[in-house]
């Protein structure tokens, strides 16, 4: 039997996780939910934004679906970003986002492709000080073992969709030792494995431009937390936007899906909130985490029909409930 802990966090999320939930309980109908707590509201509450008992339950269930959490931008002492925590606490250590084009006005066609990246060092993490005054540092980590553990479910991604290209994304002519310790660690482990012919490079600048101009050209993208957390922003817009852009938070025995975007106070209330980020995140939980591969691609073509029909992924204030009818409808 499946079970997922149920974690809304802030903002949009209460209203997306409610809808995804719906949709995979469909699917699955034998799903047992655990609903569990995290995020800017939990902290303010108790204290903490990811109290004991939500990592418990996800160490206990395996799988989770987490919504989104509002961090505020200026320091609050004893606050961090709850799912920074969560990645860190249950060794979450690869973060996969895909990018594809789907049938809607606000996609390219053609575009097809994964960012993989290291999920819990980097330099988000969490060593940052102040110096002196009018002095802050913040230290990038890059370990060996991290690397290996990205490279090791590269390979496993790469196997499976029978991939084209790897390309490294890094900086390491500025950081040649971080980022060579990246480059070095996934070359070894890849070449190792033979897929040397398909390996290729790139600085994260220019990748980042040629994600603009030619995104079609990328298969499978390996790159370090923060750079893959911004490029993977960027590459979501030839999918449609964030608002169908998912997520998977992938470590050992456990996994966590999340949609891309945050808790987006603006929209917070209105009906405006997409709820297919959120669904098709669970749709990478299926595929990586459950290796159900039937029902990912079941809950993909329902996403997918529903577009196809509709054309576009925005209906302004009937968003959450249009989407939500729709795609249980197409399942
Ligand atoms: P955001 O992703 O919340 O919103 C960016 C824009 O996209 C907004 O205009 C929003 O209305 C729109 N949008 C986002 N998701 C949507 C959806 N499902 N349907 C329709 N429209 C959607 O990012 P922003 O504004 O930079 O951050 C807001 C808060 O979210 C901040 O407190 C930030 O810390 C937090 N955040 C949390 C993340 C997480 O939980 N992993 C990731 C990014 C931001
Ligand atoms: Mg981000």
């Amino acid at each position: 039997m499946h079970k997922l802990v149920v974690i809304s966090g802030d903002g949009i999320g209460r209203e997306v996780v409610p809808v995804a939930v719906e949709v995979l309980e469909k699917l699955l109908p034998n799903l047992k939910t655990v609903k569990a707590e995290a995020g800017w509201d939990c902290f303010q509450r108790h204290g903490a934004a990811v109290p004991e008992a939500t990592l418990q339950a996800l160490r206990d269930c395996g799988a989770g679906l987490f919504g989104a959490v509002s961090s505020p931008s200026q320091r609050v002492n004893g606050y961090r970003s709850a799912i920074l925590q969560m990645r860190q606490a249950l060794q979450l250590d690869v973060n996969l986002r895909p990018v594809r084009s789907w049938p809607v006005v606000s996609a390219k066609q053609g575009v097809d492709l994964i960012i993989l990246r290291e999920n819990c060092e980097g330099l988000y993490s969490g060593r940052e000080h102040l110096e002196a005054d009018g002095v802050a540092i913040a230290e990038r980590v890059i370990t060996r073992d991290a690397c290996k553990a990205l490279a090791l479910r590269t390979l496993e991604v790469a196997k499976a969709r029978n991939a084209r290209r790897i390309t490294l994304v890094h900086k390491a002519n500025i950081l040649p030792l971080t980022c060579g310790l990246f480059r070095d660690t996934c070359l070894e482990v890849l070449e190792g494995e033979g897929w040397a012919a398909q390996l290729d490079e790139r600085l994260v600048d220019l990748a980042a431009l040629q994600l603009v101009q030619q995104p079609e050209a990328f298969d499978l993208i390996v790159t370090t937390n923060l750079f893959g957390d911004i490029l993977s922003d960027l590459a979501c817009h030839w999918s449609g936007g964030l608002a169908l852009a998912p997520s998977l938070n992938w470590g050992q025995g456990i996994a966590l899906a999340e949609p891309v975007h945050g808790s987006a106070p603006d929209i917070t209330g209105s009906g405006r909130a997409n709820p297919l980020a959120a669904i098709l995140s669970l749709a990478l939980l299926l595929r990586y985490r459950w290796l159900d591969e039937d029902n990912a691609k079941r809950l993909e073509q329902a996403v997918e029909s529903f577009l196809q029909q509709e054309g576009r992924a925005d209906f302004g204030v009937d968003t959450t409930r249009v989407v939500r009818e729709g795609v249980l409808a197409a399942l």
